[in-house]
């Protein structure tokens, strides 16, 4: 919509242009406004912000609706798999049988690493967190790879389908090799006829590239986790990603960014956080709710609670939900700290103080709670976020490749000090 919108800043009128997406949502184009007017906008921490138009996710957060090009995430949830719909997320469309059986060639051709990559991650200090060697794995991965690498966007593009498929299948062959190192134990070699969540978890668990053995309610589960993380939109990390590839970086680079912003608390973090905040009111006695007041008075926060763009229940966590009941019972597994997780939602989903604030459990609620069960070490469930999320990060990279023409960078208001003398070091 051309000039439909007006800004009056003192006696002057700015025209300004809508934009409307595809589901209506509106945004007032200001890309004119600084050199109309002198201004910028000022948005500390870009809650009302729309940073690109995207065609990879949408999320209406009022209704609880997450989609991935245009595909219900219940209805992927319930009929498709995470590599099904990790080809979906980057390539815009579902796959044909054909399609599909190259891409999980190309993804299967890639689940062993070079040997200078496992000597990078052997050389990680020992008290790294698997986050940071993920990172650096990805980096490692580049280089060992340096013609999928090149910060040249159409040489970079030209070999995605490649690299992409790499990516994809080492993150995970990454996160194993990092958490056997650690037992003085290698990596069993991955099994073409197996699925990728089977490979992983015999890789991660198993002695040998046998991997029948284990319940296919648990490879379920794990694909399940990784296929609800796949694409969440213009989240912390994908933002990240984006920024960095709007900079022409090649996509291992982008995604070690990617990696790094998932890392923190308030955001991939979070699935960690909450195993142990439910560990820590076990642990205290507690039923639940002495946390929940000390949450209330600002104390501590819910984890696992509140979304920046859900102000209703993650659709996400209501699938991971039921499936944590299903993968308990499978198991076998009696978990006291699910009985707490499900008595602070009933709490929380009831108390004033979080339904005013439209407070609702998000993805890391239950995410944790299965991982554990499942064997996972607390430290590694943000890399199985982030296995998760790769696809996505790799979607935004390579619309950022094909269609974006400007390196981001925002700008700011300063506040600092004004302009001063330099003072030498004696006389200060
Ligand atoms: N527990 C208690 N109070 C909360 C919580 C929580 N989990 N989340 C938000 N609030 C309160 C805030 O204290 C604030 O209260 P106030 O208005 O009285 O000051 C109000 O709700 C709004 O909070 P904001 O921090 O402004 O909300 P924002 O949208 O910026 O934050 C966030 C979203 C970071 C996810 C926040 O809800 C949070 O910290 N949750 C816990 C961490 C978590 O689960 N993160 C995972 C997010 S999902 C993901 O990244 C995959």
């Amino acid at each position: 919509m051309e000039n439909d919108a007006t800004l009056t800043i003192g006696e002057n009128a700015y025209a300004l242009n809508i934009i409307e997406g595809t589901e209506s949502e509106k945004a007032v184009d200001i890309s004119s406004l600084r050199k109309q007017s002198k201004f910028i906008t000022f948005d500390d921490g870009y809650g009302n912000t729309g940073s690109c138009e995207s065609s990879v996710t949408f999320i209406d957060g009022d209704k609880g609706i997450l989609r991935y090009r245009g595909f219900d995430i219940a209805d992927l949830a319930t009929s498709s798999n995470f590599l099904e719909t990790s080809y979906l997320v980057i390539y815009g469309e579902l796959p044909s049988a054909n399609e599909l059986d190259l891409f999980k060639e190309r993804v299967y051709k890639f689940a062993k690493l070079p040997d200078e990559v496992i000597s990078a991650i052997h050389a990680q200090p020992k008290n790294s967190h698997p986050m940071g060697v993920l990172a650096a794995g990805l980096q490692s991965l580049g280089g060992a790879y340096p013609h999928y690498c090149t910060n040249d966007r159409k040489a970079d593009l030209d070999c995605f389908d490649e690299s992409a498929a790499l990516i994809i299948s080492t993150v995970r062959t990454i996160a194993a090799t990092r958490h056997r190192f650690l037992l003085n134990e290698g990596v069993p070699e991955s099994n073409p006829t197996a699925s990728y969540c089977q490979n992983f978890l015999s890789m991660m668990f198993g002695n040998d590239s046998s991997s029948e053995d284990i319940p296919a309610s648990v490879i379920n589960a794990l694909d399940l986790i990784f296929l609800l993380h796949a694409d969440h939109e213009q989240n912390c990390s994908t933002s990240t990603c984006r920024m960095i590839a709007s900079g022409g970086a090649n996509p291992f680079a982008s995604l070690a960014g990617g990696v790094s912003a998932l890392w923190g608390p308030l955001h991939g973090g979070a699935n960690m956080a909450v195993i142990k905040m439910l560990n820590q009111i076990h642990d205290a006695g507690d039923d639940g709710s002495r946390f929940i007041e000390s949450a209330k008075q600002g104390k501590t926060r819910l984890m696992g609670f509140g979304h920046r763009v859900y102000r209703n229940y993650d659709p996400r966590a209501k699938i991971l939900k039921s499936a944590c009941d299903d993968a308990l019972e499978a198991l076998g597994v009696s978990s006291p700290i699910l009985e707490i997780a499900r008595r602070l939602e009933e709490e929380a989903l009831k108390d004033p103080y979080f339904v005013e604030r439209k407070l609702y459990p998000n993805v890391d609620f239950y995410s944790g709670i299965i991982l554990q069960a499942l064997g996972f070490p607390t430290d590694m469930f943000t890399v199985l976020f982030a296995i998760g999320r790769t696809p996505g990060w790799l979607a935004h990279w390579k619309e950022i490749a094909e269609t974006g023409k400007k390196i981001h960078r925002p700008r700011q208001i300063y506040q600092g000090s004004p302009l001063r003398p330099y003072s030498a070091l004696e006389k200060r």
